[in-house]
């Protein structure tokens, strides 16, 4: 699956170029007391923090260079934990997003770094975990033209911008958090655009929560038949954080997985050097950080492991 990975990133890397941008604004209200202090993208998911693995999404894609929107109050903790990304190989820099005005708001905070290029967005307390998703998140990076989304089968929609379908299963709407959700399929918190987004976005108005919806962006791209939503079958496995229940059954997942297998989910220093951004010195000069601690001793494993093959 590495070499899969890498020969599908450096495929990819010769047709195409698009930056990330991950959104962790907001206030956790639904967190609350434990986002008083901490955002929510700050918190642990088991034995990292809950960015690592959006973050580490993205990189799956190909992506190298990033955008974190934050609120004014967390810059430094961001900034402290991931500082400019080099010593993942990527870059890094932040913007602020003053009040939670809504998660399209990303693209006019954004517009200057995403200049002329296809963007990704992700929620920065989103998961997704799965063996087919690097083939997948390549594929959807590649797509130069229109939007392409996805959707997953949830028991409670209501939480969710929720899609609706005709009886050819082609996307009829995108509806926001519905009372009544026509299906169960929930629109998950990463998005693929071509650089149309930031023009897209401007024209958006505040809903009735005075938030500008990234559901109504995608709208437009369905109006405009732009939009491609691609079903997650089982196999992909989808959590939104930010409640106390997906939150703790998250931890509880990954704590599972790594448990049984020897591979860590969500692990940047490990995504870095498999795709080649990092050679063994710079992965060994980062486990300096984990002295005599597990994910140190985890990422030390690898370049063992590769020797030993
Ligand atoms: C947001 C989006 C929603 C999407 C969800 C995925 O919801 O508005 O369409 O399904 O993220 O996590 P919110 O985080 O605002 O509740």
């Amino acid at each position: 699956m590495v070499n899969q990975i890498k020969e599908n990133f450096n495929n990819f890397m010769n047709d195409n170029y698009r930056k990330g941008i991950i959104l962790a604004g907001g206030k956790g209200t639904r967190l609350r007391p434990i986002t008083f202090s901490v955002c929510k993208q700050l918190l642990p998911l088991y034995n990292k923090p809950a960015i690592y693995y959006p973050l580490t999404t993205l990189m799956l894609s190909g992506i190298r260079e990033f955008l974190i929107i934050v609120n004014p109050g967390d810059l430094n903790s961001f900034k402290s934990l991931l500082g400019n990304g080099e010593h993942l190989g990527i870059t890094i820099s932040y913007k602020i997003q003053k009040k939670p005005d809504g998660i399209a708001q990303a693209f006019t905070i954004g517009e200057e770094f995403i200049g002329e290029s296809c963007v990704a967005l992700i929620l920065g307390d989103n998961f997704f975990y799965g063996n087919s998703l690097p083939d997948i998140l390549v594929k959807s990076s590649k797509e130069k033209e229109g939007a392409t989304i996805f959707a997953s089968e949830v028991i409670d929609p209501e939480r969710y911008g929720v899609v609706d379908f005709d009886k050819d299963f082609k996307v009829r709407s995108i509806i926001e958090k519905p009372k009544d959700p026509k299906t169960n399929f929930a629109i998950t918190g990463l998005y693929f655009y071509d650089n149309k987004v930031v023009e897209y976005s401007k024209l958006l108005k505040p809903s009735k929560r005075g938030e500008l919806e990234i559901t109504d962006l995608n709208m437009i791209y369905l109006k405009n038949k732009e939009l491609d939503v691609t079903l997650f079958g089982r196999a992909i496995i989808w959590h939104d954080t930010g409640t106390f229940d997906s939150l703790f059954e998250t931890a509880s997942l990954v704590k599972s997985i790594e448990n049984k297998q020897r591979s860590r989910i969500g692990c940047p220093e490990e995504i870095a050097w498999r795709m080649g951004w990092i050679n063994n010195d710079e992965l060994m000069s980062s486990i300096k950080k984990y002295k005599g601690n597990e994910y140190g001793k985890y990422l030390k494993d690898l370049i063992y492991q590769e020797n030993m093959f």
